[in-house]
């Protein structure tokens, strides 16, 4: 590791991440990867104690290593109390969750109390990174504010306040903090971006980009995330508009995006995740008298998606209330075991309120859920067979890889294809494959089960 500018010995380089979640967990391993030592401090005794072993976590690989050999070297120390008295670190990286809450405005209580927390341990010539993504002033009005109370220091003055979003994909954080992107930084004053280059130099391979202010840098985050959710309503609506017109949506959309000033996103039924979903409303909250209707449009399609499905069940599929449904994917996306925000939820919620009550879930990476509890199962061929009617939910690839070609059944079983991953595939005789924005090319697809505008 290169020494800091302000002459921090490598070696002795000492990093505090507060909240070891997700975002923090992947920060502390990039940094111990990159040499440091790591001080974690977590609220939750409970998780303190669960990282002790981090090979039950269900982390990425590079985290599990980084945490596996941090622990037996004693370079990375964790804690949930006292922590004051013990961290001699002089860069604190504050990674606790902003949520959406019943308002839909940012919940900013975690970040708040972690605020509390950081100053307490602050001393001059520290540096705060705040990580979280939030709305628009939330570190300069509300961070700033009780980091000063607490220390009784003066942010500019007497420490450096930073601003830096984590830009990171579940599943391969630790390769996008350190090589897929270059990281955003802004800081409250010249020296603090100054500061914040010198740091992130350390880690971020593709370098740094310099906003000119901390609000420039939040809002750069929150756009990031309302230009995919809008275009993955724009995915939906064409997929929709597709299947009235017969038109097949997953042909249209590879011609289009072979130029480069096209790149329509995947359709589905809906958005998950901690983060796409949420980011919409944190900029929706944040402005007066400027409209938002793009982006409030995008939220009601997409969160729309999982209500077409079911009033097409009845009208499109004459399901009754004793069909059995198998829903293949409680994770949010393809390829994760992170259910937060899955549209799964929803789909199993509007099912049970329409009357359905024989279900079940399919995930290969999931086995607990206290949410669906014992509908939940990993066993994939029991998961089959139970069903009169399949809903692919996620895009996982042991869905995409399975041989639909081997399933024998006595009944034909019918799917739903909501991420367009049976298309090009041959099934067995046994199943009937309708599918989103599949269109003409699907045959038996007469009237779409998405077909714009049903109603029961
Ligand atoms: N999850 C993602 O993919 C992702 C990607 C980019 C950015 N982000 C942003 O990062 C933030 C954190 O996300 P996450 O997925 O790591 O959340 P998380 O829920 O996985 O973890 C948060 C952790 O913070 C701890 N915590 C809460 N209050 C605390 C406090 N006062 N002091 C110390 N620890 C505290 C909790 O106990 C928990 O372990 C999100 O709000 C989001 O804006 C998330």
């Amino acid at each position: 590791m290169e020494s800091l500018e302000n002459g921090e010995k490598s070696s002795e380089f000492c990093i505090s991440v507060f909240g070891l979640g997700f975002v923090g967990s992947s920060i502390a391993a990039a940094w111990l990867r990159a040499g440091a030592i790591v001080e974690g401090f977590d609220v939750s005794v409970e998780r303190i104690q669960d990282l002790k072993n981090p090979r039950t976590l269900g982390f990425e690989e590079a985290v599990e290593e980084a945490f596996d050999k941090g622990l037996r070297t004693g370079k990375l120390r964790l804690y949930s109390t006292d922590f004051a008295s013990k961290t001699r670190s002089n860069v604190k990286f504050v990674c606790v969750p902003v949520y959406l809450g019943k308002d839909k405005r940012a919940d900013l209580s975690f970040l708040k109390s972690a605020a509390a927390i950081v100053g307490s341990t602050l001393k001059e010539g520290d540096a705060v990174v705040i990580c979280p993504s939030v709305p628009p002033g939330t570190t300069r009005k509300v961070v700033v504010p009780i980091l000063d109370k607490q220390s009784g220091l003066i942010a500019g003055k007497d420490f450096d306040v930073i601003y830096s979003p984590e830009r990171i994909l579940v599943g391969r954080a630790v390769e996008d903090i350190e090589r897929r992107y270059p990281t955003v930084i802004s800081g409250i004053d010249e020296r603090s971006l100054n500061r914040a280059e010198s740091i992130f130099r350390l880690v971020a391979q593709k370098g740094v980009l310099k906003m000119p202010n901390i609000e420039t840098a939040e809002f750069e985050k929150l756009a990031e995330g309302v230009y995919r959710d809008v275009n993955i309503a724009l995915a939906n609506e064409l997929a929709m508009v597709c299947d009235e017109l017969g038109v097949d949506f997953w042909a249209v959309r590879e011609a289009a995006n072979s130029q480069p000033f096209s790149q329509i996103h995947v359709p589905g039924l809906g958005v998950g995740g901690a983060c796409i979903p949420v980011y919409p409303w944190f900029v929706i909250e944040s402005v007066e008298s400027t409209t938002t209707r793009i982006i409030e449009d995008g939220r009601a399609i997409n969160d729309s998606m999982v209500d077409y499905l079911v009033e097409s069940l009845r009208k499109n599929f004459h399901l009754n209330t004793k069909s059995k449904v198998t829903i293949l994917g409680l994770a949010f996306r393809g390829g994760v075991a992170d259910s937060r925000l899955s549209v799964t939820y929803r789909l199993v919620d509007r099912l049970r309120k329409s009357g359905f009550d024989q279900l079940r879930i399919h995930d290969p990476l999931i086995s607990n859920d206290a949410k669906v509890g014992d509908i939940l199962t990993s066993d994939f061929h029991e998961a089959l067979s139970f069903a009169d009617l399949v809903v692919i939910a996620t895009d996982h690839k042991m869905y995409k890889d399975y041989d639909w070609e081997s399933l024998k059944r006595d009944s034909k079983l019918k799917i739903i294809d909501t991420k367009g991953i049976l298309r090009d595939k041959s099934v067995s005789p046994s199943i009937e494959v309708y599918g989103l924005g599949y269109g003409s090319n699907n045959p038996k697809l007469i009237e779409g089960p998405f077909k714009v505008g049903t109603e029961d």
